[in-house]
């Protein structure tokens, strides 16, 4: 299984993922600031695997903060600034706040415990290390559950990539592509190439290579007419942030995606594990959007490609709305709308309050995002129809409730 992130002697070693196919290269990087510039020029990349280098960051920022320091109050203000350093690499994924989050309340918690600093160091080593570990078996259960929705023979689209490299290992939409293929089942992967990183092309297309997946490369602009020619069964993609009513943030494109399988009937389902879902956002109108570098688009493997003067846009990410989301597969289970109650679900929250009308014994609205058409069948054909029951109320029977 590859691992894109090891932790060792050196600090942080990252396998540098602006090079591949072309070149399997590791990064050692020994301090935060290096840490936190690998995040930013995308050498690691993908939500899981961001927050897996941002708390072994902290550790790196743990050992020095205990050479530097006199005193557990100093350390923790360094490890406090070292989180935020690492949170601003990148706005998106809430995977890297998530895991910084976790590793400063493990602090605070070994803290308050009255322990010496050179026993902190070893507690955020150890927080780290669980978050890593805890990924990987995240991503395996996603995989199990994801892979009830695939039935044998599948064709699949992905975009970008959400495989191992994007994670701890294993993958979430990539894992249940892995899963379904290790039960035995036939899956074909059609991986959009994903302007402008080409994070398809490039890492997805490497990855399911290796493993010997059968993967073909399409770019971004070919999937609508692959879907219209009945040559798609299933999309399963990644998310960034999943937003508390279901709208899910990805890579920039997947929308269009969404939008094409919707208008060709094809299922669209999102794999994330709960540490993806932000109880904070309300809906994707608060996810903040990255916006990258202009060279990402003005460039291609160093050559310019457009007019020099000529501005162009780089937004890395986008949002589809939950009204497109035919299902989100996570560690617990698989939700389906209304994500409003499903997702509150997942993640151990009291339902929310009934709105007044349910109270007073009006009809209740089921208009929480997803419309009715989210669960209907596609167009015809035996293996669609097969996909298309899983996606509606028909669910197998061993399917885990989300
Ligand atoms: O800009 P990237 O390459 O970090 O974007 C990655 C994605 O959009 C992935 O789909 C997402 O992080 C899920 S990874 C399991």
């Amino acid at each position: 299984m590859i691992e894109p992130v090891k932790f060792d002697e050196r600090g942080v070693v990252l396998l540098d993922q602006r090079v591949l196919p072309h070149e399997e290269r590791w990064i050692a990087l020994g301090s935060v600031e290096e840490v936190a510039q690998a995040i930013r020029d995308m050498v690691v990349r993908g939500a899981p695997a961001i927050g897996v280098t941002a708390a072994w960051g902290l550790v790196v920022a743990a050992r020095a903060a205990a050479r530097a320091t006199d005193g557990p109050d100093a350390f923790r203000e360094r490890l406090r600034e070292a989180g935020t350093l690492l949170e601003a690499a990148r706005p998106t994924a809430v995977n890297l706040a998530w895991a910084v989050r976790r590793m400063l309340e493990r602090l605070d918690a070994e803290s308050a415990a009255d322990r010496a600093v050179t026993d902190l160091v070893r507690a955020l080593e150890d927080e780290a290390a669980a978050i890593q570990r805890e990924d990987v078996e995240t991503n395996r259960s996603i995989g199990r559950n994801g892979s009830l929705l695939v039935p044998d023979g599948a064709r699949v689209l992905t975009h970008c990539n959400a495989g191992a490299l994007a994670t701890a290992g294993y993958g979430t939409a990539l894992g249940v592509i892995r899963a379904a293929v290790e039960e035995g089942k036939r899956v074909e992967v059609f991986a959009d190439e994903t302007r402008p990183f080409l994070q398809g092309a490039r890492l997805t297309a490497w990855e399911l290579q290796r493993d010997g997946i059968d993967v073909t490369v399409i770019t971004d602009n070919m999937a609508g007419a692959l879907m219209a020619r009945g040559e798609i069964d299933l999309v399963i993609v990644g998310s960034d942030r999943i937003a508390i009513n279901g709208d899910v943030a990805n890579k920039i494109g997947t929308y269009s995606v969404a939008v094409l399988a919707r208008r060709h009937g094809i299922p669209f389902y999102v794999a994330a594990p709960r540490s993806t879902i932000d109880p904070d956002c309300p809906d994707g109108d608060a996810i903040p959007i990255e916006e990258r570098p202009a060279e990402e688009v003005t460039h291609l493997a160093g050559t310019r490609i457009t007019p020099e003067g000529v501005p162009v846009r780089n937004p890395a990410f986008d949002v589809t709305p939950a009204e497109l989301v035919t299902a989100i597969i996570t560690e617990e289970g698989i939700a389906r709308a209304p994500y409003a109650s499903s997702l509150r679900s997942q993640l151990g929250l009291a339902p929310l309050v009934p709105p007044p009308e349910e109270i007073t014994g009006e009809e209740p609205s089921d208009d929480d995002g997803a419309n009715e058409e989210n669960d209907e069948p596609g167009p015809p054909g035996p293996l669609r129809e097969a996909v298309a029951g899983e996606a509606g109320d028909e669910r197998p029977a061993d399917e885990p409730a989300g």
